[in-house]
């Protein structure tokens, strides 16, 4: 495994996702263990993107659980029909919200988090078990760069179970 993520110093996004992606391949691909590589996975886009919070809620029973995570304290269960991430989760699509105070049923884990991107990563039987939660302080942070290389990572996830 490598011993440090290699980030390019640019503030090109899509540059940052192509570098970062082949290296949580590797990073990953090693290890069987699901808790271990999402906590990995959520420590090196932190790194690479200085996102406000990155972090994983994995479907449990009838709620999403808090997982790894990198970033201030969160919410520890979010019911399928609340939220961002309840919306991903129902409705198995990628969502960006450009403002959260403009979505409604948002959750707001801190007042700090202003726009959010929320993926789903789906089990062989086209389930979702995770949703990926990345937030910004920045209005409007996210865009369809962050869609294509986040969604990337989800398929790395993927193949992590
Ligand atoms: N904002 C999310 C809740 C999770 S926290 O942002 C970490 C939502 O509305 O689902």
């Amino acid at each position: 495994m490598a011993e440090r993520l290699l980030v390019p110093q640019t503030s090109n996004r899509k540059e940052i996702y192509d570098s970062l992606i082949p290296q949580i391949q590797a990073l990953t691909e090693h290890e069987s263990d699901l808790t271990a590589n999402l906590a990995n996975i959520s420590a090196a886009l932190k790194e690479a993107f200085n996102f406000f919070w990155v972090g994983f809620y994995l479907k449990k029973e009838s709620q999403l659980v808090l997982g790894p995570f990198q970033g201030p304290i969160a919410c520890t269960r979010i019911n399928f029909n609340r939220g961002v991430c309840g919306y991903c989760y129902t409705t198995k699509q990628v969502v960006i919200v450009p403002d959260v105070e403009a979505f409604p049923g948002h959750i707001a884990c801190s007042s700090a988090s202003k726009s959010e991107i929320v993926l789903p990563a789906f089990d062989k039987n086209g389930e979702v078990f995770l949703v990926l939660d990345v937030d910004s302080d920045i209005l409007d942070d996210f865009s369809e760069i962050d869609s294509i290389g986040l969604s990337e990572i989800m398929r790395i996830v993927e193949g992590l179970i």
